[in-house]
């Protein structure tokens, strides 16, 4: 008989462990306790497993999955695990595929956005899959760090390369960030998400993996480019996919990225569901941790907190040093994902403020699973929502329609007024929305949104925008923004027959427009 320990994390969904001692006897296999998936030049993630007979269930946040997901014949392991993230239009799983070798099992493990990693699945110990935990800091409220006084703007690699992608990817971004005119519309920051990050050195200090090898040089360059640059880790020991976090290297991780010369943290939940409470208390705790690290850096760093909105952040995000925080799971490039995502927001539009914001998830314009209407009706929310504009799709090969979305000076402006006033519902009617928002300069934000599968006549009254309409003495200016023209401001109303899942998006100022 051999006994195995080891024990794995799941990718997307950190929360669930899977565990056990496998004792191997004549065929016999228990793999029951904690594993261990280990991807060569990656990282590892953590499950733990119950086996009754040939069936094995999950453990999750709240214990073991009522219903198998796996299953065990002979010496090949089959798991299917129900991610509770992402969007739940779409069922999403990942799977593991695994064949017991030696003492080990030799894996192929597929997220359920469809990558595949081939890797080795260990039994290991409970402290190896739960570290102890470590304490955090006494609640206090850490001071504005002064950064992002309109929503930050940039590019993201997650949405178009999840962790396919390297240093050579990253430049070639940043330089068509600069040739394509996305820096001169506004766009800033180059940000490499999850799969940068190897193991630790000796000394504990984090390392680029061999598609990275060397971050210092990726940030020097995207900034001789005129860009600022912005990395990724977790508060947990493993960041989704599993790659390294900083659980206990938060101090360390801060100053090597700040030396190396980052502008910008995006810091996401990840495997800190395995060591804290999804708790207010917990999340904020441990978000003020690296917070504090940050600021002890002296490096203006933007800091971008990712717990897909978990403890209500958007009531404690910025005490905790935040600048922005996800206020969602994962946007998928559907309709669907986005329209949920993005009109859900509109329940918490007064918590976004100057150097704190709102961040219902990055942009998926130009990847190809929506329509230009939807495309637009995306940018033309975000922008009504004051949302970071992070750009997710391949700057290097952008069609024009995609650029005139990404690109429109006047929805941009609208994303980056400065007056503090929230976007407000001027009235609903079945799947019609119309939103407002005020902007400086005594003119009003107005978006005709249609939700619906048929197209919709949409009205609103000039004298609803409160602009002190004199309708006879034309006091009122009006602009198509995404047919860059001026629209007539005659009767009472204005009313647009607007596309199914489409927008019509105006900008409406008292006294006569200013074109730009
Ligand atoms: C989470 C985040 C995503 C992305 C991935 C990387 O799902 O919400 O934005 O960073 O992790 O694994």
């Amino acid at each position: 008989m051999i006994k195995i320990l080891s024990c794995l994390r799941h990718a997307v969904v950190p929360s669930i462990l899977l565990c056990g001692t496998a004792s191997i006897a004549f065929g016999q296999t228990d793999v029951s306790g904690f594993w261990k998936y280990t991807v060569p030049e990656r990282g590892v993630s953590f499950l733990e497993l119950k086996q009754v007979g040939n069936e094995i269930f999950v453990d999750g946040r709240n214990g073991f999955s009522t219903k198998p997901f796996g299953e065990l014949k002979g010496n090949k392991l089959h798991l299917e695990i129900p991610s509770p993230f992402g969007s739940p239009d779409a069922k999403r799983f990942t799977t593991y595929d695994a064949v017991l070798n030696g003492v080990k099992f030799a894996a192929t493990r597929k997220d359920a956005d469809g990558d595949s990693t081939e890797g080795s699945l260990e039994k290991v110990s409970r402290e190896e899959a739960h570290p102890a935990r470590l304490p955090l800091p006494e609640l206090r409220e850490l001071p504005d760090n002064g950064l992002v006084r309109t929503p930050p703007m940039g590019w993201n690699s997650w949405n178009k390369f999840h962790d396919k992608f390297d240093d050579a990817t990253v430049r070639q971004m940043a330089d068509a960030m600069v040739s394509s005119g996305m820096k001169d519309a506004g766009y800033t920051y180059i940000i490499v998400d999850e799969g940068w990050s190897s193991y630790r050195s000796k000394d504990g200090t984090i390392t680029g993996n061999a598609r990275f090898p060397d971050m210092k040089a990726l940030a020097d360059y995207v900034h001789s480019k005129g860009l600022k640059i912005g990395i990724y880790s977790s508060p947990g020991p493993q960041v989704c996919g599993g790659y390294q976090g900083s659980y206990g290297h938060e101090e360390q991780d801060a100053k090597t990225f700040a030396a190396w010369g980052y502008d910008y943290l995006k810091y996401d939940w990840c495997s800190a569901f395995g060591i804290y409470q999804p708790t207010p208390a917990d999340l904020e705790g441990a978000y003020q941790k690296m917070g504090e690290a940050l600021e002890k850096t002296g490096r203006p760093i933007v800091y971008s907190l990712c717990e897909y909105g978990l403890g209500d952040v958007w009531t404690w995000g910025a005490k905790s040093g935040g600048n922005l925080w996800r206020t969602t799971f994962d946007i998928a490039d559907n309709w669907k994902s986005m329209e949920r995502i993005g009109f859900s927001q509109l329940d918490i539009t007064s918590y976004p403020r100057a150097g704190h914001w709102n961040d219902p998830d990055m942009l998926e314009v130009g990847n190809g699973g929506m329509s230009g209407e939807e495309y637009r009706t995306h940018m033309s929310l975000w922008a009504m929502l004051r949302a970071p504009l992070v750009a997710g799709n391949d700057l290097r090969d952008m069609t024009a329609e995609t650029k005139s979305i990404l690109m429109n000076p006047d929805v941009i402006a609208i994303d980056q007024d400065r007056l503090a006033n929230p976007v407000q519902i001027l009235s609903v009617d079945g799947k019609s929305e119309v939103l407002v928002r005020p902007l400086e300069g005594n003119a009003v934000a107005v978006g005709l949104f249609n939700r619906g599968d048929q197209p919709a006549e949409i009205s609103f009254r000039w004298d609803g925008l409160h602009l002190g309409a004199n309708l006879g003495g034309r006091t009122l200016s009006a602009r198509d923004l995404w047919k860059h023209e001026a629209v007539p401001v005659t009767g009472d109303n204005f009313t647009a027959t607007v596309p199914k899942h489409g927008v019509v998006l105006l900008r409406v100022q008292s006294g006569s427009f200013q074109f730009r």
